[in-house]
């Protein structure tokens, strides 16, 4: 039994089979993802991965989350972590009693705990247009010409296999001191990764303000888990005062919260300097606002997060926050991630190709999280002659969900895997309506 098996087993009901996709895209190098001011001598290489997950149960896809990491080398050491928790999101077919909490909880504990090494064994360089003089980003590089490049940078990556005197030279140190860093986004939304799930009335969308504390319970607990007692825990919730912030902090097992962000800066701090720019992030999206309005130069710290609150994306009424830890993980957390846990397509292509027979469903009805299932458990089997992870419950759970109540004949029943099975070259797709 592989690690994340056995630690998904304590977080799911007892006796009940599930079933588990981990997919990690290919580590490729990437750039950084905070704008510097100047060039420093010291070049770093950031290398970024993605990690998706899929639970699965009586062959219906019903939970996802989308976890992106940035590994930070410099000088031949890796010194720093980022994992940046993109999205989590159900689709309200799952017929057990499942805590989603203590299922992301696991998860990104699991994330949160592999080794950075691993990230760094295969690594997709930049295309070489992109490392074109002409649209590097040096000291003479304008803000605004420097966002814009990093706005047009195209993903298209070329397979590159690092010579070993590089491979072990560069990447196989870690620095004494690495610093592992979380960060997330939290914002309610329908949903997410399972397109029309908001229609199924069974699917549980909690609401910003409560979305905000059961991150906060997870993130806590995995400060108590994996760092040490030293590490900086921080929540903003931009044009929010701090006495209401502190509020939410009020049940926190650590004692390390503070409100604030963990990106380093002082209030007169230009911002465009201070924070990252990530995948989907209304931060970045804001940022590069600023660059078009001309005002990137102008805007401090402390005037972007009252800013910020005005955006679109904010303004709807719901809480919305950025939590974020910065640390070192306790000693012995880290540990190497086994071939037998994830399935690593060669390409960012085939990566996002097999994602979206996730992503790409509609999960208006049910029929969707079957066909997830069925295409994916098809397209692994034929592809990579491999199998969805299987996981057997151990947690005696108290809790009653009100969604178990089959609505239809289908729940508790899943169609047989025959009457599903189209041939196994095609893939099954719903007639649209
Ligand atoms: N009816 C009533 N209460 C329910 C139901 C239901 N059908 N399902 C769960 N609950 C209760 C649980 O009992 C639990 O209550 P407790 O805290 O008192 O124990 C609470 O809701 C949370 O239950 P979980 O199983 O932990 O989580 P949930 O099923 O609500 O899933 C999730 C959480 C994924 C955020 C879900 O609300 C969702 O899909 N939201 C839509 C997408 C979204 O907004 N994602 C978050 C984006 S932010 C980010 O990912 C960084």
């Amino acid at each position: 039994m592989c690690l994340l098996q056995e630690l998904l087993s304590h977080a799911l009901p007892d006796t009940i089979e599930f079933e588990l996709l981990h997919l990690q895209s290919p580590p490729r190098e990437t750039h950084p993802i905070v704008l510097k001011r100047h060039q420093t001598t010291a070049v770093n290489n950031v290398i970024k991965s993605q990690h998706f997950f899929v639970l699965c149960s009586n062959k219906k896809v019903f939970y996802a989350l989308e976890i992106y990491v940035y590994v930070t080398v410099k000088l031949s050491e890796v010194v720093d972590k980022l994992v940046f928790v993109s999205k989590a999101d159900t689709n309200g077919y799952c017929d057990h009693n499942v805590s989603i909490k203590e299922l992301t909880r696991v998860l990104l504990e699991y994330v949160l705990s592999i080794d950075p090494l691993h990230y760094l064994s295969k690594v997709l360089k930049l295309s070489k247009p992109q490392r074109d003089y002409t649209k590097a980003i040096t000291q003479h590089t304008t803000t605004r010409r420097a966002l814009r490049i990093l706005k047009n940078r195209v993903s298209i990556c070329q397979r590159y296999t690092p010579p070993t005197e590089l491979l072990f030279s560069r990447f196989d140190r870690i620095s004494p001191q690495w610093s592992c860093r979380l960060c997330l986004f939290t914002r309610s939304e329908p949903q997410y990764l399972f397109s029309e799930s908001s229609q199924n009335p069974k699917k549980h969308v909690l609401p910003g303000n409560l979305l905000l504390k059961w991150w906060l319970s997870v993130v806590d607990q995995a400060i108590t888990d994996k760092f040490d007692s030293f590490a900086h825990a921080r929540i903003q919730i931009p044009g929010e005062e701090t006495s209401v912030i502190d509020k939410y902090l009020r049940n926190c097992k650590s004692p390390n919260w503070e409100v604030g962000d963990i990106f380093n800066g002082e209030r007169e701090d230009l911002a465009i300097f201070r924070l990252p720019v990530l995948p989907d992030d209304p931060k970045g999206r804001f940022l590069e606002q600023l660059v078009d309005e001309g005002r990137a130069k102008k805007v401090h710290l402390t005037d972007f997060w009252t800013e910020l609150q005005i955006q679109q994306e904010f303004r709807l009424g719901a809480t919305v926050s950025v939590i974020g830890v910065d640390g070192n993980l306790k000693p012995f957390t880290s540990h190497p991630a086994r071939d037998n846990e994830i399935i690593s397509p060669g390409s960012k292509k085939l990566f996002n190709m097999i994602k979206c027979y996730i992503t790409g469903e509609e999960y208006d009805t049910e029929e969707g999280a079957f066909d997830a299932y069925a295409n994916i458990t098809d397209f692994l089997r034929l592809r990579f002659n491999r199998t969805l992870t299987c996981i057997q419950g151990k947690k005696i759970s108290k809790r009653v969900v009100s969604n178990l109540l089959p609505s239809s004949g289908l729940n508790n029943q899943p169609l047989p895997f025959e009457a599903q099975t189209l041939s196994t070259t095609l893939v099954r797709k719903r007639p649209k309506k």
